[in-house]
């Protein structure tokens, strides 16, 4: 790598090299953008149906201008869980990555997101939460976490999301020491939907200071189209001003060989403590990761009435 890598991002499109070196590029700070595939259009249309069932007879990217506020987030928060646990999502989500080559023997894979952005600040935190600039390692993601983001309806780069390549592999002061993961799980997670107005409290991992090099990539995909990237690199949703709420999903994988053998991105500023390994299961046969594995990742004290994964209908206490 030049010294300059450090302070860069490759853009490649599609995964051309064998899964295993792609990923070793996407640790150090490359992005993947990947064309719509069959099974990933048909996960987005899963989504959008969801979504559009949960708003009807409302357009969901409009929806925000007629609602109130209690309506919309009842509506979001619904919707949410609901595209999570569907067991057609993990189908469709495992058919996407058959396509595309990952390995399902030592791919695992974890339950997927769905965020709402709404537009001009209608709604800003709890479900409808506009995240900083952040990596999500600093949420106790492994440093062998690659995450996938696709949008849900057509969309340009005023709701889109961005990447800050000043800091692939430079540090950026931030709060990541303040967050445990089972700390979070135990609380923060649960009460998203009693957040609507103002500042999110909920002890989210961010910055401390305006970004010195706030230069952005932001991303402007088709339906189906998604970027791949690494849990490390730094990103943020970019300011909604499109005049509609953007919807989109994303979920995340770990090479369990690299996670055996501490292959990953390189940690230059997170002091989160936990880890987020418990949360994936291998795509083959829903395994979770061996304990011993997980225990060499699990930084920091467990705190007490910590909750070491989270799911809506088990508890895994510390
Ligand atoms: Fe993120």
């Amino acid at each position: 790598m030049r010294q300059s890598d450090r302070n860069a991002i490759a853009v490649t499109v599609g995964l051309n090299a064998p899964i295993e070196e792609e990923e070793l590029a996407i640790y150090r700070g490359q992005i993947v953008l990947l064309p719509p595939t069959p099974a990933s259009i048909e996960l987005c249309a899963h989504a959008r149906t969801m979504v559009e069932e949960a708003f009807h007879p409302y357009d969901p990217r409009t929806a925000q201008h007629v609602l109130d506020i209690d309506d919309f987030v009842a509506r979001a928060a619904n919707v949410k869980p609901r595209f999570i646990h569907d067991p057609q999502t993990r189908i469709l989500q495992k058919a996407y990555l058959a396509e595309l080559g990952f390995d399902p023997w030592r791919t695992y894979l974890d339950v997927p997101r769905m965020r709402v952005v709404s537009s001009d600040g209608y709604l800003v935190s709890g479900v409808g939460h506009k995240q900083p600039p952040h990596r999500d390692t600093w949420w106790s993601a492994p440093m062998q976490q690659i995450q996938f983001w696709l949008p849900i309806f057509p969309m340009t780069r005023e709701c889109s999301m961005e990447f800050y390549p000043h800091y692939v592999e430079s540090a950026v002061a931030n709060s990541s020491n303040d967050f445990n993961i089972y700390n979070w799980n135990a609380t923060g997670r649960k009460n998203a939907a009693q957040h609507r107005m103002g500042e999110d409290n909920r002890g989210i991992p961010q910055p401390n200071a305006a970004l010195e090099h706030p230069g952005a990539v932001q991303m402007v995909l088709p339906v189906g189209g998604a970027v791949i990237f690494s849990a490390n690199q730094l990103h943020a949703t970019s300011d909604n001003v499109s005049g509609m709420t953007r919807f989109s999903i994303d979920f995340r994988i770990v090479d369990i060989e690299h996670v055996r053998h501490g292959i990953g991105a390189r940690n230059v500023d997170n002091a989160s403590t936990g880890t987020a390994l418990r949360d994936f299961r291998r795509i083959s046969d829903e395994q979770e990761i061996a304990p011993d594995i997980v225990s060499r990742y699990d930084e920091g004290e467990k705190p007490q009435g910590g909750v070491l994964r989270f799911a809506p209908d088990e508890v895994v206490k510390v």
